[in-house]
Order: structure tokens, then C-alpha cells, then sequence
């Protein structure tokens, strides 16, 4: 599809042919799986002041550090509870600590599970140390394909630093994830087909399609919310446009929505990932307002084997 395409599919009254074909399409490369994630959000300190986000550099939130042995002790729990993925994020930081990142990465490789790292623009030189260490995939997304978009709301990078790290993560080997918010202020559908052709430019392995959820306590406090109907024509694009790349049911389509979040794999998602931050914790890695309910990871994990069942499909 091209943009113009991209643009009027997006806008269709009847938009059904393309979630039956992205649907289709999903099938053929995934079956009825859905891959389960184990996220560990490990650090909530953050040095940028991205305007959508609830942890921006400027939101008056308490800061935490998991130690490398709770990182490594959730990890190990994830893992032992069946997770086959830990994915580490944090908030983005000037020298981030690859060292224990790398040890992380390290063990979690030993236990055979697979480690995607998530902790913003990191430089050539550690993306190669993390990769040594064991790291598989990175996902960075690139928010938003619009440059004077970016620019306003990221006051402390540009979409060209962005898209050079992302470049960067594709040359090394990583399974690359990229993505983006919809309905972001001032986002329009030109600007929505743009991000759907960047994601296939850039040769994503994986994609992140998201709402945009108004974070109290931030520049875009009070806008309005992404709409879930978009964000699943969007989610569907990307199947058909990626056939077959790994795609990501938001958390973020969930808070507004669960029955949303749950006809998103009839769509084209085939992926989802669940928190496993330690409790005394969660509630501190609120990106946008939602509510956590306490963690226990096997339970959890159940829980979504149970609800994917219910809707055909088998989580692993
Ligand atoms: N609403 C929805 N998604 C958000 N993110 C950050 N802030 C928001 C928000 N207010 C997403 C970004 C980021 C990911 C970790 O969370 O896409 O990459």
C-alpha cells in the first residue's frame, strides 16, 4: 500500500476487508499464537522531558533504581513462570548502567529465554556491549514520523537522532522494534500513514501501535485520548504492510479499553506483554494514568493463557 492508500483505508466507512486481510494474514505467519512478554520496568529515572509522558524529567514522580539482584530475581520469577521473553525498560538516562544491564541480559540468556531492551537512545558503542552480552531485540519507537511533531514534543531530541539509532539497532542485529502513538495532538491521518511506511522503512521486526493517553501532571494534560477504533485500523495496516513482524497489543489500548484490547488480535496483533515490576514499585512507572492491580506473576500469566483461550488463541 501507498500513502494514499494508507490514507484512505484509515478513513474508510466500512474498514472490515482490512481487518479480515490483516486477520488472514497473521494466521498464515503466526497460526493462533500469541507470544507473551514479561516486562520489567527496572528504573523510572528519566533525564527527558518528553510532553506526553508521565515520567518526563519535569513530573514531580518519586524515582527508583531496582538493584541488579531484584532485576535478576524478577527476571528469574518471569522466567520460572514460563515467560520466554523479559524485556527490560527504563526510563532514558545519559550513561546507563550497561554493565548490569549486560549481567542481566547475561543470566536471562543462560535460562534460555530471550531479552529485549528498552531504555531509549542508547549510543552505537553500548548497543554493541548489550548485543556481546546476550541482548536480542531493541525497541525504540519512533513516537511520531512528523519532524515538527517530534520536535514539539520531544524539547530534548530530534526524529533524525531517533532514526539513527534506530538504524544503528537494525545494522547490529537486533531484532528491531520501532512504533508510535495515535492520536497524538496535532497528528493527522497523513501523518499516520507516514509512521506506518517509516515502520516498514526502517525493516521492523516488530511494532508498537499505541493510543496516546493523557498523562496528568504533563504538557498534554486534558488533550484528548487516542481513539482505540484507529489505533486497531493502524495495528492492521502494519500486519499487512509487515506480514510478518511481531505486533504488539499496547498496554495503552487495554487501559482504555479491555474489549478493545481484545478484538486487537482479531486485527492483526500477535503479541502482548505483561508487567511484572515488583509491586513496591509498579505504581511508580506510570507513563500514563492506569490502574495496576497487585502483580502475581503466574497468576497473571493464567489469567491471559485464560482470556487468549477465550478468544481462540493460544498464548505462549
Ligand atoms: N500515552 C500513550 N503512550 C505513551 N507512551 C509514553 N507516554 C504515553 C502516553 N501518554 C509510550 C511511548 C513510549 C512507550 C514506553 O510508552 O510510545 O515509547
Amino acid at each position: 500500500m501507498d500513502k494514499q492508500e494508507i490514507i484512505k483505508a484509515l478513513s474508510a466507512e466500512d474498514f472490515s476487508p482490512y481487518y479480515e486481510e490483516a486477520d488472514r494474514l497473521c494466521r498464515l505467519h503466526k497460526g493462533n499464537i500469541i507470544d507473551m512478554r514479561a516486562i520489567i520496568e527496572f528504573s523510572n529515572v528519566c533525564a527527558r522531558g518528553c510532553t506526553y509522558c508521565g515520567l518526563n524529567v519535569n513530573c514531580n514522580v518519586e524515582r527508583y533504581q531496582m538493584s541488579e539482584e531484584e532485576i535478576k530475581e524478577t527476571a528469574l520469577k518471569a522466567i520460572a513462570a514460563g515467560y520466554k521473553t523479559i524485556v527490560l525498560q527504563s526510563g532514558e538516562v545519559p550513561n546507563t548502567n550497561v554493565l548490569t544491564l549486560g549481567r542481566v541480559s547475561a543470566l536471562i540468556k543462560a535460562k534460555g529465554a530471550a531479552i529485549t531492551i528498552s531504555c531509549g537512545e542508547l549510543s552505537r558503542e553500548e548497543l554493541v556491549y548489550l548485543k556481546e552480552q546476550g541482548a536480542d531485540r531493541y525497541l525504540l519507537k519512533h513516537e511520531t514520523a512528523d519532524e515538527e511533531l517530534y520536535r514539539r514534543l520531544h524539547p530534548d531530541g530530534t526524529l533524525t537522532n531517533r532514526l539513527n539509532t534506530l538504524r544503528d539497532i537494525k545494522a547490529l542485529g537486533y531484532e528491531t522494534g520501532s512504533g508510535f502513538m495515535v492520536g497524538l495532538p496535532g497528528q493527522t491521518v497523513e501523518t499516520l500513514a507516514e509512521d506506518l511506511l517509516l515502520l516498514k522503512e526502517i525493516g521492523c521486526d516488530m511494532a508498537g501501535i499505541g493510543p496516546f493517553i493523557a498523562s496528568p501532571n504533563t504538557p498534554l494534560a486534558g488533550e484528548k485520548n487516542g481513539d482505540p477504533e484507529m489505533t486497531k485500523r493502524a495495528v492492521a495496516i502494519a500486519r499487512i504492510l509487515l506480514p510478518k513482524a511481531n505486533l504488539p497489543v499496547t498496554t495503552s489500548l487495554g487501559v482504555l479499553s479491555d474489549a478493545e484490547r481484545r478484538k486487537a488480535f482479531s486485527c492483526g496483533a500477535n503479541v502482548i506483554m505483561k508487567k511484572v515490576t515488583p509491586d513496591e514499585y509498579k505504581d511508580k512507572y506510570k507513563i500514563y494514568p492506569a490502574d495496576i492491580p497487585p502483580i502475581n506473576i503466574e497468576k497473571d500469566r493464567a489469567d491471559i493463557i485464560k482470556m487468549l483461550a477465550e478468544i481462540g488463541k493460544k498464548g505462549v
